[in-house]
């Protein structure tokens, strides 16, 4: 009798164990309620619009060569070479217009037969309802394609 209410309390205790583990074994995924998250409402457009201020040459330049090699910089495209840019963005065309944001990234000849730029950049916004929030953008920059 002892015997056997020790081996019931080892079973309850392992089927326990169990079924804590089950319960809280964390999901890879689940789906999520977007009125729990107050998602639900129409969706907000927004638009942008500034001027990017690229600077490559002159006693300021906003944008340099972070990489180059004697290979990339015999190359017709500059193929291999990486620059890296920190760009103001501003709410005019000139310069002196109110900034708004930086752009700052690295872009990277890609391409060994046409000016084909890998780009990547935040977006970093100062100004208005957006200052603190940053767009991230990576994508083919085609430099003469119009
Ligand atoms: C995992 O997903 C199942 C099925 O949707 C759910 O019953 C369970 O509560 C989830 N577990 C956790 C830890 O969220
Ligand atoms: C999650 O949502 C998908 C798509 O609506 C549905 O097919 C699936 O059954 C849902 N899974 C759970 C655990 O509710
Ligand atoms: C943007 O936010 C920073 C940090 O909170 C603050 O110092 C700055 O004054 C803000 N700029 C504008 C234009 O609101």
């Amino acid at each position: 009798m002892v015997k056997n209410s020790k081996s019931l309390l080892i079973s309850l205790t392992i089927l326990f164990f169990i079924t804590m583990v089950t319960s809280k074994s964390p999901n890879f995924s689940q789906n999520l309620s977007l009125q729990a998250l107050g998602l639900n409402k129409q969706e907000k457009l927004s638009h942008l619009r500034f001027y990017f201020h690229d600077i490559v040459s002159g006693p300021n330049p906003t944008a340099i060569w972070a990489a180059q090699t004697p290979t990339s910089k015999k190359s017709p495209t500059l193929f291999g070479s990486i620059a890296m840019f920190d760009d103001p963005l501003t709410v005019g065309p000139e310069r002196s217009s109110k900034l708004v944001g930086r752009a700052q990234g690295i872009y990277g000849s890609a391409s060994q037969s046409e000016d084909a730029l890998l780009m990547t950049m935040n977006l970093a916004f100062v100004e208005g309802k957006f200052n603190g929030s940053s767009l991230s953008v990576f994508g083919r920059n085609a430099v003469l394609a119009t």
